[in-house]
Protein backbone atom coordinates (compact mmCIF):
# COMPACT_ATOMS: atom_id res chain seq x y z
CA UNK A 1 0.00 0.00 0.00
CA UNK A 2 1.29 3.37 -0.97
CA UNK A 3 1.19 6.66 1.01
CA UNK A 4 1.05 9.89 0.29
CA UNK A 5 1.01 13.27 1.81
CA UNK A 6 -0.54 16.17 1.12
CA UNK A 7 0.61 19.91 2.66
CA UNK A 8 -1.52 22.81 2.82
CA UNK A 9 -0.34 26.39 3.44
CA UNK A 10 -3.61 28.04 4.79
CA UNK A 11 -3.99 31.38 5.99
CA UNK A 12 -4.48 30.61 9.31
CA UNK A 13 -2.26 27.29 9.39
CA UNK A 14 -0.33 24.64 8.23
CA UNK A 15 -2.59 20.92 7.52
CA UNK A 16 -0.90 18.29 6.81
CA UNK A 17 -2.50 15.03 5.78
CA UNK A 18 -1.76 10.96 5.16
CA UNK A 19 -3.75 9.26 2.93
CA UNK A 20 -3.83 6.05 1.63
CA UNK A 21 -4.20 4.60 -2.29
CA UNK A 22 -8.09 4.06 -1.59
CA UNK A 23 -8.41 7.61 -1.19
CA UNK A 24 -8.68 6.86 3.35
CA UNK A 25 -7.44 9.89 5.32
CA UNK A 26 -5.02 8.04 8.13
CA UNK A 27 -4.13 11.03 9.94
CA UNK A 28 -4.44 15.03 9.91
CA UNK A 29 -2.81 17.51 12.01
CA UNK A 30 -3.18 21.50 11.66
CA UNK A 31 -0.24 23.98 13.58
CA UNK A 32 -1.42 27.46 13.69
CA UNK A 33 0.56 30.26 13.32
CA UNK A 34 -0.36 34.51 13.60
CA UNK A 35 -1.38 36.88 10.87
CA UNK A 36 -0.19 40.10 11.29
CA UNK A 37 -1.47 43.76 10.61
CA UNK A 38 0.78 46.39 11.30
CA UNK A 39 -1.84 48.37 9.69
CA UNK A 40 -5.10 47.99 8.66
CA UNK A 41 -5.49 46.41 5.11
CA UNK A 42 -2.46 45.21 5.51
CA UNK A 43 -1.83 41.28 5.98
CA UNK A 44 1.47 39.59 6.12
CA UNK A 45 3.08 36.41 7.94
CA UNK A 46 6.44 35.28 8.41
CA UNK A 47 7.71 32.14 6.33
CA UNK A 48 9.75 31.11 8.93
CA UNK A 49 6.41 30.35 10.85
CA UNK A 50 5.21 27.89 8.10
CA UNK A 51 8.40 26.37 7.90
CA UNK A 52 7.95 25.27 12.15
CA UNK A 53 4.66 24.68 11.39
CA UNK A 54 4.74 22.64 8.57
CA UNK A 55 7.49 20.28 10.48
CA UNK A 56 5.30 20.14 13.13
CA UNK A 57 2.32 19.19 11.64
CA UNK A 58 3.94 16.35 8.92
CA UNK A 59 5.92 14.92 11.98
CA UNK A 60 2.07 14.80 13.75
CA UNK A 61 0.18 12.92 10.73
CA UNK A 62 2.83 10.46 10.81
CA UNK A 63 3.13 9.46 14.46
CA UNK A 64 -0.65 9.67 14.55
CA UNK A 65 -1.00 7.43 11.53
CA UNK A 66 1.57 4.51 12.69
CA UNK A 67 3.13 4.71 9.14
CA UNK A 68 6.57 4.60 8.85
CA UNK A 69 8.00 7.37 7.00
CA UNK A 70 10.05 5.12 4.65
CA UNK A 71 6.50 3.76 3.49
CA UNK A 72 5.41 7.24 1.71
CA UNK A 73 5.78 7.38 -1.50
CA UNK A 74 5.64 11.45 -2.48
CA UNK A 75 4.31 14.72 -0.59
CA UNK A 76 1.69 16.98 -3.00
CA UNK A 77 1.90 20.97 -1.69
CA UNK A 78 -0.89 23.36 -1.55
CA UNK A 79 -1.55 26.85 0.21
CA UNK A 80 -3.13 30.23 -0.04
CA UNK A 81 -2.23 31.71 -3.36
CA UNK A 82 -0.77 35.20 -4.47
CA UNK A 83 1.50 35.92 -1.47
CA UNK A 84 4.95 37.16 -2.09
CA UNK A 85 8.22 35.76 -0.56
CA UNK A 86 11.23 37.47 -1.43
CA UNK A 87 14.42 35.72 -0.85
CA UNK A 88 18.38 37.43 -1.46
CA UNK A 89 21.11 35.61 -2.74
CA UNK A 90 21.42 33.41 -0.02
CA UNK A 91 18.42 32.14 0.26
CA UNK A 92 16.89 34.10 2.97
CA UNK A 93 13.69 35.92 3.56
CA UNK A 94 13.99 39.23 3.34
CA UNK A 95 10.72 40.38 4.90
CA UNK A 96 7.31 39.16 5.90
CA UNK A 97 5.47 37.52 3.45
CA UNK A 98 2.94 39.51 1.80
CA UNK A 99 -0.58 37.44 1.61
CA UNK A 100 -3.64 37.17 -0.72
CA UNK A 101 -5.82 39.49 1.32
CA UNK A 102 -3.24 42.40 1.75
CA UNK A 103 -5.21 45.76 0.37
CA UNK A 104 -1.88 47.87 -0.03
CA UNK A 105 -1.08 48.01 -3.73
CA UNK A 106 -4.10 49.81 -5.06
CA UNK A 107 -2.29 52.43 -6.54
CA UNK A 108 0.48 49.74 -8.26
CA UNK A 109 -2.83 47.73 -9.47
CA UNK A 110 -3.49 51.33 -11.52
CA UNK A 111 -0.15 51.77 -12.82
CA UNK A 112 -0.01 48.09 -13.97
CA UNK A 113 -3.13 48.69 -15.70
CA UNK A 114 -2.05 51.91 -17.45
CA UNK A 115 1.13 50.55 -18.43
CA UNK A 116 -0.28 47.27 -20.27
CA UNK A 117 -3.57 48.85 -20.84
CA UNK A 118 -6.67 46.61 -19.83
CA UNK A 119 -6.85 45.10 -23.02
CA UNK A 120 -2.96 44.08 -23.68
CA UNK A 121 -3.21 43.18 -19.71
CA UNK A 122 -5.81 40.49 -20.38
CA UNK A 123 -4.36 39.40 -23.64
CA UNK A 124 -0.92 38.62 -21.78
CA UNK A 125 -1.49 37.15 -18.64
CA UNK A 126 -5.97 36.50 -18.81
CA UNK A 127 -6.42 38.41 -15.98
CA UNK A 128 -7.19 41.97 -14.74
CA UNK A 129 -4.44 42.75 -11.97
CA UNK A 130 -6.07 42.87 -8.35
CA UNK A 131 -4.87 44.26 -5.00
CA UNK A 132 -4.10 40.18 -3.55
CA UNK A 133 -2.24 39.52 -6.46
CA UNK A 134 1.61 39.29 -6.53
CA UNK A 135 3.19 41.53 -9.58
CA UNK A 136 1.79 44.58 -7.46
CA UNK A 137 3.38 43.65 -4.41
CA UNK A 138 6.35 43.42 -5.94
CA UNK A 139 5.99 46.95 -7.51
CA UNK A 140 4.73 48.13 -3.65
CA UNK A 141 8.77 47.07 -2.50
CA UNK A 142 10.17 48.39 -4.94
CA UNK A 143 8.55 52.05 -4.37
CA UNK A 144 8.60 51.35 -0.36
CA UNK A 145 11.12 49.83 0.80
CA UNK A 146 14.05 49.80 -1.79
CA UNK A 147 16.67 48.78 0.76
CA UNK A 148 14.60 45.16 0.81
CA UNK A 149 14.60 45.39 -3.17
CA UNK A 150 17.82 46.68 -3.58
CA UNK A 151 18.76 42.75 -2.00
CA UNK A 152 16.28 40.58 -3.99
CA UNK A 153 17.08 37.70 -5.59
CA UNK A 154 13.90 35.65 -6.17
CA UNK A 155 10.55 35.45 -5.37
CA UNK A 156 8.26 33.05 -4.08
CA UNK A 157 4.63 31.98 -3.33
CA UNK A 158 3.91 30.77 0.12
CA UNK A 159 3.62 26.86 -0.56
CA UNK A 160 6.72 27.38 -2.97
CA UNK A 161 8.86 28.86 -0.24
CA UNK A 162 7.97 25.53 1.86
CA UNK A 163 9.42 23.50 -1.32
CA UNK A 164 12.50 25.20 -0.79
CA UNK A 165 13.14 24.47 2.95
CA UNK A 166 11.83 20.80 1.93
CA UNK A 167 13.88 20.29 -1.21
CA UNK A 168 16.04 23.33 -1.92
CA UNK A 169 14.39 23.23 -5.06
CA UNK A 170 12.93 27.19 -6.66
CA UNK A 171 9.88 25.97 -8.71
CA UNK A 172 6.31 27.04 -8.63
CA UNK A 173 3.33 25.03 -10.07
CA UNK A 174 1.32 26.80 -13.42
CA UNK A 175 -2.06 26.94 -10.87
CA UNK A 176 -0.44 29.19 -8.50
CA UNK A 177 1.81 31.28 -10.95
CA UNK A 178 -1.60 31.78 -12.68
CA UNK A 179 -2.45 34.22 -9.88
CA UNK A 180 0.91 36.40 -10.05
CA UNK A 181 0.15 38.84 -12.79
CA UNK A 182 3.46 38.05 -14.25
CA UNK A 183 2.18 34.86 -16.36
CA UNK A 184 1.01 33.71 -19.28
CA UNK A 185 -2.23 31.62 -18.72
CA UNK A 186 -2.85 30.18 -22.14
CA UNK A 187 0.61 29.19 -23.05
CA UNK A 188 1.13 27.90 -19.33
CA UNK A 189 4.87 29.51 -18.78
CA UNK A 190 6.08 32.86 -17.56
CA UNK A 191 4.81 35.90 -19.53
CA UNK A 192 8.58 37.09 -20.97
CA UNK A 193 6.28 40.89 -21.67
CA UNK A 194 4.94 41.20 -18.20
CA UNK A 195 8.38 40.76 -16.82
CA UNK A 196 9.99 43.08 -19.13
CA UNK A 197 6.97 46.11 -19.00
CA UNK A 198 7.08 46.07 -15.33
CA UNK A 199 10.38 45.79 -15.07
CA UNK A 200 10.90 43.10 -12.61
CA UNK A 201 14.36 40.65 -13.41
CA UNK A 202 12.75 37.38 -15.22
CA UNK A 203 15.35 35.46 -13.34
CA UNK A 204 13.45 36.39 -10.14
CA UNK A 205 11.00 34.08 -10.84
CA UNK A 206 11.16 30.44 -9.95
CA UNK A 207 11.29 27.50 -12.78
CA UNK A 208 7.46 26.25 -13.31
CA UNK A 209 6.04 23.00 -13.95
CA UNK A 210 2.66 20.92 -14.09
CA UNK A 211 1.22 20.08 -10.74
CA UNK A 212 2.03 16.39 -10.59
CA UNK A 213 4.99 17.02 -11.84
CA UNK A 214 8.10 15.89 -9.40
CA UNK A 215 10.03 19.17 -8.77
CA UNK A 216 12.40 17.59 -6.30
CA UNK A 217 13.10 15.47 -3.00
CA UNK A 218 14.08 16.01 0.23
CA UNK A 219 17.23 17.01 1.37
CA UNK A 220 18.89 15.03 3.91
CA UNK A 221 18.45 18.07 6.67
CA UNK A 222 14.50 18.41 5.91
CA UNK A 223 14.05 14.55 6.04
CA UNK A 224 15.63 14.02 9.55
CA UNK A 225 13.49 16.62 10.94
CA UNK A 226 10.55 14.93 9.69
CA UNK A 227 11.14 11.67 9.75
CA UNK A 228 10.75 11.05 6.30
CA UNK A 229 13.49 8.97 3.69
CA UNK A 230 15.91 12.02 1.94
CA UNK A 231 15.32 11.91 -1.61
CA UNK A 232 11.46 11.55 -1.03
CA UNK A 233 9.93 13.28 -4.28
CA UNK A 234 7.84 16.10 -4.07
CA UNK A 235 5.60 17.80 -6.78
CA UNK A 236 4.34 20.70 -8.09
CA UNK A 237 1.40 21.33 -6.49
CA UNK A 238 -1.32 23.91 -6.44
CA UNK A 239 -2.85 26.63 -5.54
CA UNK A 240 -5.80 26.38 -2.66
CA UNK A 241 -8.29 26.39 -5.00
CA UNK A 242 -7.18 24.11 -7.97
CA UNK A 243 -5.75 21.59 -5.16
CA UNK A 244 -9.12 22.31 -3.36
CA UNK A 245 -11.39 21.16 -7.05
CA UNK A 246 -8.90 18.76 -7.12
CA UNK A 247 -9.46 17.09 -3.77
CA UNK A 248 -13.75 17.05 -4.64
CA UNK A 249 -13.40 15.59 -8.16
CA UNK A 250 -13.20 18.51 -10.62
CA UNK A 251 -11.64 17.85 -13.38
CA UNK A 252 -14.02 17.65 -16.05
CA UNK A 253 -15.48 20.55 -17.78
CA UNK A 254 -18.88 20.99 -16.99
CA UNK A 255 -18.57 20.88 -13.41
CA UNK A 256 -18.96 23.21 -10.94
CA UNK A 257 -18.63 23.80 -7.55
CA UNK A 258 -19.07 26.34 -4.56
CA UNK A 259 -17.22 26.03 -1.60
CA UNK A 260 -17.67 28.22 1.64
CA UNK A 261 -14.62 28.95 3.40
CA UNK A 262 -13.40 32.12 4.89
CA UNK A 263 -14.06 33.05 1.51
CA UNK A 264 -16.62 31.86 -0.88
CA UNK A 265 -15.38 30.50 -4.38
CA UNK A 266 -17.19 29.58 -7.59
CA UNK A 267 -15.25 27.35 -9.67
CA UNK A 268 -15.54 25.90 -12.84
CA UNK A 269 -13.12 23.61 -14.95
CA UNK A 270 -12.36 24.30 -18.35
CA UNK A 271 -11.13 22.40 -21.40
CA UNK A 272 -8.95 25.79 -22.82
CA UNK A 273 -8.63 29.01 -21.48
CA UNK A 274 -11.46 31.19 -20.84
CA UNK A 275 -11.36 34.74 -20.45
CA UNK A 276 -14.43 36.75 -18.86
CA UNK A 277 -13.73 40.31 -21.38
CA UNK A 278 -13.96 42.69 -18.13
CA UNK A 279 -11.49 40.37 -16.11
CA UNK A 280 -14.53 39.46 -13.08
CA UNK A 281 -13.55 36.25 -13.18
CA UNK A 282 -10.13 34.90 -12.80
CA UNK A 283 -8.83 32.58 -15.67
CA UNK A 284 -6.24 30.26 -14.55
CA UNK A 285 -4.17 27.06 -14.91
CA UNK A 286 -6.18 24.16 -13.59
CA UNK A 287 -3.93 21.24 -11.71
CA UNK A 288 -4.30 19.01 -14.32
CA UNK A 289 -2.59 18.88 -18.03
CA UNK A 290 -4.46 20.19 -20.28
CA UNK A 291 -6.85 21.99 -17.82
CA UNK A 292 -7.81 25.49 -17.29
CA UNK A 293 -10.23 26.73 -15.04
CA UNK A 294 -12.83 29.98 -14.10
CA UNK A 295 -13.07 31.37 -10.96
CA UNK A 296 -15.26 33.66 -8.79
CA UNK A 297 -13.93 35.01 -5.48
CA UNK A 298 -15.80 36.32 -2.80
CA UNK A 299 -13.66 37.55 0.28
CA UNK A 300 -16.34 37.17 3.24
CA UNK A 301 -18.54 34.26 2.77
CA UNK A 302 -18.46 31.97 5.84
CA UNK A 303 -16.24 34.73 6.83
CA UNK A 304 -19.49 36.80 7.28
CA UNK A 305 -20.96 34.35 9.33
CA UNK A 306 -18.42 34.09 12.14
CA UNK A 307 -18.27 37.97 12.34
CA UNK A 308 -22.14 37.27 13.18
CA UNK A 309 -20.89 34.60 15.68
CA UNK A 310 -17.63 36.13 17.43
CA UNK A 311 -19.65 39.77 17.17
CA UNK A 312 -23.25 39.25 18.32
CA UNK A 313 -23.71 35.11 19.40
CA UNK A 314 -22.48 34.91 22.69
CA UNK A 315 -24.95 33.64 24.31
CA UNK A 316 -25.46 30.87 21.05
CA UNK A 317 -21.74 29.94 21.55
CA UNK A 318 -22.32 29.18 25.39
CA UNK A 319 -25.27 27.14 24.40
CA UNK A 320 -23.32 24.91 22.14
CA UNK A 321 -21.11 24.87 24.53
CA UNK A 322 -23.82 23.17 26.93
CA UNK A 323 -25.09 20.99 24.15
CA UNK A 324 -21.52 19.82 22.75
CA UNK A 325 -22.11 21.15 19.34
CA UNK A 326 -20.76 23.98 17.09
CA UNK A 327 -22.05 27.55 17.87
CA UNK A 328 -22.62 27.09 13.74
CA UNK A 329 -25.41 24.69 14.42
CA UNK A 330 -27.65 26.63 16.57
CA UNK A 331 -26.96 29.54 15.08
CA UNK A 332 -28.42 27.87 11.74
CA UNK A 333 -31.21 25.86 13.69
CA UNK A 334 -32.40 29.08 15.02
CA UNK A 335 -32.15 30.67 11.40
CA UNK A 336 -34.09 27.66 10.03
CA UNK A 337 -37.45 28.58 12.17
CA UNK A 338 -37.52 32.15 9.87
CA UNK A 339 -38.78 31.72 6.32
CA UNK A 340 -37.06 32.51 3.21
CA UNK A 341 -36.51 36.11 2.76
CA UNK A 342 -35.80 36.13 6.55
CA UNK A 343 -38.92 38.84 6.34
CA UNK A 344 -37.69 41.40 3.95
CA UNK A 345 -34.31 41.12 5.31
CA UNK A 346 -31.42 41.56 3.09
CA UNK A 347 -27.54 41.02 3.69
CA UNK A 348 -24.39 42.65 1.43
CA UNK A 349 -21.62 40.50 2.36
CA UNK A 350 -18.56 43.05 1.35
CA UNK A 351 -17.18 42.86 5.21
CA UNK A 352 -13.68 42.68 3.73
CA UNK A 353 -14.51 44.94 0.77
CA UNK A 354 -15.09 42.19 -2.52
CA UNK A 355 -13.77 40.59 -5.73
CA UNK A 356 -15.79 38.79 -7.93
CA UNK A 357 -18.26 40.55 -9.10
CA UNK A 358 -17.22 44.34 -8.07
CA UNK A 359 -13.43 44.22 -7.76
CA UNK A 360 -13.98 46.90 -4.40
CA UNK A 361 -11.72 47.63 -1.22
CA UNK A 362 -14.10 50.20 -0.36
CA UNK A 363 -17.18 47.47 -0.50
CA UNK A 364 -18.70 47.41 2.92
CA UNK A 365 -21.17 45.03 4.66
CA UNK A 366 -24.97 46.05 5.33
CA UNK A 367 -28.17 44.94 6.36
CA UNK A 368 -31.10 46.45 4.05
CA UNK A 369 -34.61 46.20 5.81
CA UNK A 370 -34.31 45.80 9.42
CA UNK A 371 -37.52 46.52 11.00
CA UNK A 372 -38.93 46.23 14.98
CA UNK A 373 -39.95 42.10 14.23
CA UNK A 374 -36.28 41.19 13.14
CA UNK A 375 -34.73 38.90 15.63
CA UNK A 376 -30.72 37.28 15.64
CA UNK A 377 -31.94 34.10 13.87
CA UNK A 378 -33.41 36.46 10.90
CA UNK A 379 -30.03 38.34 10.92
CA UNK A 380 -28.18 34.47 10.61
CA UNK A 381 -30.31 33.92 7.94
CA UNK A 382 -30.03 37.06 5.85
CA UNK A 383 -26.51 36.09 6.18
CA UNK A 384 -26.79 33.15 5.21
CA UNK A 385 -28.75 34.43 2.23
CA UNK A 386 -27.01 37.51 0.90
CA UNK A 387 -23.53 35.34 1.07
CA UNK A 388 -25.46 32.73 -1.31
CA UNK A 389 -26.52 35.57 -3.64
CA UNK A 390 -23.05 36.59 -3.81
CA UNK A 391 -22.25 33.24 -4.62
CA UNK A 392 -25.13 33.65 -7.40
CA UNK A 393 -23.40 36.58 -9.32
CA UNK A 394 -20.42 34.27 -9.48
CA UNK A 395 -22.09 31.70 -10.92
CA UNK A 396 -24.26 34.00 -13.36
CA UNK A 397 -20.71 35.21 -14.75
CA UNK A 398 -19.11 31.82 -14.94
CA UNK A 399 -22.51 30.85 -17.00
CA UNK A 400 -22.71 33.73 -18.91
CA UNK A 401 -19.25 32.37 -20.61
CA UNK A 402 -21.30 29.00 -21.74
CA UNK A 403 -20.58 27.07 -18.98
CA UNK A 404 -24.10 25.62 -17.85
CA UNK A 405 -23.89 22.92 -14.99
CA UNK A 406 -26.73 20.87 -14.38
CA UNK A 407 -25.69 20.73 -10.44
CA UNK A 408 -23.41 22.39 -7.91
CA UNK A 409 -20.87 20.54 -6.09
CA UNK A 410 -20.41 22.07 -2.57
CA UNK A 411 -17.55 22.35 -0.22
CA UNK A 412 -16.16 23.93 2.22
CA UNK A 413 -16.87 24.27 6.20
CA UNK A 414 -20.58 25.68 5.50
CA UNK A 415 -21.51 23.05 3.00
CA UNK A 416 -21.43 20.93 6.31
CA UNK A 417 -24.59 22.84 7.29
CA UNK A 418 -27.97 21.17 5.35
CA UNK A 419 -30.02 24.52 5.88
CA UNK A 420 -27.12 26.64 3.65
CA UNK A 421 -26.60 23.53 1.08
CA UNK A 422 -30.92 24.02 0.35
CA UNK A 423 -30.51 27.65 0.32
CA UNK A 424 -27.67 27.31 -2.36
CA UNK A 425 -30.00 24.72 -4.28
CA UNK A 426 -33.31 27.15 -3.88
CA UNK A 427 -30.95 30.71 -4.78
CA UNK A 428 -28.92 28.86 -7.70
CA UNK A 429 -32.34 26.74 -9.26
CA UNK A 430 -29.38 23.53 -9.69
CA UNK A 431 -29.66 20.72 -7.03
CA UNK A 432 -26.49 20.97 -4.81
CA UNK A 433 -24.20 17.71 -4.22
CA UNK A 434 -21.39 16.71 -1.33
CA UNK A 435 -18.79 14.49 -1.84
CA UNK A 436 -16.93 12.00 0.11
CA UNK A 437 -13.90 13.66 0.81
CA UNK A 438 -13.85 16.62 3.21
CA UNK A 439 -10.26 17.48 3.75
CA UNK A 440 -10.13 19.93 0.98
CA UNK A 441 -6.94 21.15 -0.66
CA UNK A 442 -4.57 18.79 1.06
CA UNK A 443 -6.56 16.06 -0.01
CA UNK A 444 -6.42 17.40 -2.99
CA UNK A 445 -2.22 17.83 -2.47
CA UNK A 446 -1.49 14.64 -1.82
CA UNK A 447 -3.34 13.13 -4.97
CA UNK A 448 -1.51 15.28 -7.17
CA UNK A 449 1.47 13.51 -5.47
CA UNK A 450 0.29 9.98 -6.15
CA UNK A 451 -0.24 11.07 -9.92
CA UNK A 452 3.50 12.31 -9.91
CA UNK A 453 5.14 8.83 -8.26
CA UNK A 454 2.99 6.45 -10.50
CA UNK A 455 -0.01 5.37 -8.39
CA UNK A 456 -3.12 7.20 -10.87
CA UNK A 457 -2.64 7.35 -14.42
CA UNK A 458 -3.56 10.83 -14.03
CA UNK A 459 -5.70 13.27 -12.17
CA UNK A 460 -8.58 12.23 -13.51
CA UNK A 461 -8.26 8.45 -12.53
CA UNK A 462 -7.23 9.64 -9.08
CA UNK A 463 -10.29 11.52 -8.68
CA UNK A 464 -12.62 8.58 -9.85
CA UNK A 465 -11.00 6.20 -7.50
CA UNK A 466 -11.16 8.15 -4.26
CA UNK A 467 -14.21 10.64 -4.41
CA UNK A 468 -18.14 9.88 -4.75
CA UNK A 469 -21.06 11.65 -4.40
CA UNK A 470 -22.28 11.17 -1.29
CA UNK A 471 -25.59 13.89 -1.06
CA UNK A 472 -27.93 15.82 -3.32
CA UNK A 473 -30.24 18.79 -2.23
CA UNK A 474 -32.93 19.39 -4.88
CA UNK A 475 -34.35 23.16 -5.51
CA UNK A 476 -37.78 23.19 -3.86
CA UNK A 477 -40.09 24.60 -6.04
CA UNK A 478 -41.95 26.87 -3.53
CA UNK A 479 -38.96 28.85 -2.84
CA UNK A 480 -37.80 29.22 -6.50
CA UNK A 481 -39.55 32.75 -7.72
CA UNK A 482 -39.59 33.96 -4.10
CA UNK A 483 -35.10 34.14 -4.54
CA UNK A 484 -35.22 35.46 -7.83
CA UNK A 485 -37.12 38.37 -6.80
CA UNK A 486 -35.03 38.85 -3.73
CA UNK A 487 -31.75 38.12 -5.72
CA UNK A 488 -33.31 41.12 -8.26
CA UNK A 489 -33.18 43.74 -5.50
CA UNK A 490 -29.63 42.38 -3.70
CA UNK A 491 -28.72 42.56 -7.37
CA UNK A 492 -29.76 46.46 -7.09
CA UNK A 493 -28.11 47.40 -3.95
CA UNK A 494 -24.14 47.90 -4.31
CA UNK A 495 -24.68 49.95 -7.44
CA UNK A 496 -26.93 52.48 -5.44
CA UNK A 497 -24.39 52.25 -2.40
CA UNK A 498 -21.24 52.24 -4.55
CA UNK A 499 -20.72 56.28 -4.03
CA UNK A 500 -21.49 55.87 -0.25
CA UNK A 501 -19.02 53.29 0.26
CA UNK A 502 -16.28 55.41 -1.32
CA UNK A 503 -17.79 58.12 0.43
CA UNK A 504 -17.55 56.00 3.78
CA UNK A 505 -13.78 54.61 2.95
CA UNK A 506 -12.17 58.06 2.46
C1 LIG B 1 -7.63 32.64 -4.49
C2 LIG B 1 -7.44 33.36 -3.19
C3 LIG B 1 -7.63 32.62 -1.93
C4 LIG B 1 -6.30 32.42 -1.30
C5 LIG B 1 -6.38 32.04 0.16
O1 LIG B 1 -7.53 33.50 -5.58
O2 LIG B 1 -7.11 34.49 -3.12
O3 LIG B 1 -8.25 31.41 -2.14
O4 LIG B 1 -5.60 31.49 -2.05
O5 LIG B 1 -7.10 30.94 0.44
Amino acid sequence: MAYLLGLDIGTSGAKALLIDETGRVLAAATTEYPLHTPRPFWSEQDPDDWWTASVQSLSLVLSQSGVRGGDVAGIGLTGQMHGLVLLDQHGAALRPAILWNDQRTEAECAEITNRLGFARLLELTGNAVLPGFTAPKILWVRRHEPQVYAQVARFLLPKDYLRFRLTGELASDVSDASGTSLFDVRQRTWSREMFEALQIPRDWAPRCIESSEISGGLTNEAATMIGLPAGLPVVGGAGDQAAQAIGTGLVAAGLVSATLGTSGVVFAPTARPVIEPQGRLHAFCHAAPGMWHVMGVMLAAGGSLRWLRDRLCQPEIEEAKRLGVDPYEVMTRDAATVPPGAEGLLFLPYLSGERTPHPDPHARGCFVGLTMRHTKAHLTRAVLEGVTFGLRDCLALVQAQGIQPTEVRASGGGARSALWRQIMADVFGLPVATVSSTEGAAFGAALLAGVGVGVWRDVAAACAQTIKVTDRVTPREENLERYARLYRLYRELYPALKPTFDELSS
